[in-house]
């Protein structure tokens, strides 16, 4: 089974979770993507669910399966399913390469329950890498400085045409590397008082479950260790 394959098994397996009469957030990304195609095709067999999207590209995707898509109302949803750029030994996520990291949190926390799909290299000792952040345009450059000062170097990230990308509310996106992320709680928190930052790709005790499909074809089931996530961050 190649990473592609791997990634559908996940989401496949996460479509399973659906039940009929459920609300839904759709993840955002190349993982996300084959749990929205299975969600599709149990809706063409006569699944009704409606959905929250976190993504323009997602919503598209959705459109295209026929599932019924709805605003995020005052209740949130019932079963959330996103994927991850890591995942460490503690069920914290780094999220946000596809740039759709505020929406995604906003989603997950109005989840009843969070599930994360990944292929198993997304499985990792540690958190560690580039961390995304979405920052409004006004005071930008000031607000780059004090990212700076969290310990590694922000980037804006840039679009195909070498402009800075514009997230679906219209924000920046910035990233830092960090080698590795000694502190993912202090380092959430840090990024939180930062005037100007919108939000950031620390996903920390949110997720429920995540099911990671190994290259082998083995499906696992990661859960908390005590059942139950930890309190947001
Ligand atoms: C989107 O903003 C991201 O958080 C994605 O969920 C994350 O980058 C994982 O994407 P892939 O499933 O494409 O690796």
């Amino acid at each position: 089974m190649d990473q592609e394959a791997a990634k559908r098994a996940a989401g496949e397996a996460a479509a399973l979770l659906v039940e009929d009469g459920m609300t839904l957030g759709l993840g955002t990304g190349t993982t996300a993507r084959w749990f929205i195609e299975a969600v599709g095709a149990r809706v063409a067999d006569g699944l009704q669910v409606a959905a929250v999207a976190t993504s323009l590209a997602s919503a598209a995707l959705a459109a295209r399966q026929r599932i019924p898509l709805m605003e995020l109302g005052a209740v949130g949803v019932d079963l959330a399913v996103d994927g991850a750029d890591t995942v460490d030994p503690d069920l914290r996520l780094l999220k946000g390469m596809g740039g759709a990291l505020v929406r995604e949190r906003i989603v997950a926390a109005a989840a009843s329950r969070f599930v994360v799909v990944a292929d198993e290299s997304k499985l990792r000792s540690h958190l560690a890498g580039f961390v995304p952040v979405e920052l409004l345009v006004f005071g930008w450059h000031h607000t780059m400085t004090l990212l700076d000062q969290t310990g590694a170097s922000f980037e804006l990230r840039l679009d195909s045409a070498g402009e800075p990308l514009r997230s679906d509310n219209g924000n920046l996106i910035a990233d830092g590397a960090f080698e590795p992320i000694a502190d993912p709680e202090g380092l959430a928190a840090r990024l939180d008082a930062i005037p100007g930052v919108v939000g950031h790709g620390l996903f920390l005790g949110m997720a429920d479950l995540v099911i990671v499909a190994g290259l082998d074809g083995e499906l696992r089931r990661l859960e908390p260790a005590d059942g139950a996530p930890a309190a947001l961050s």
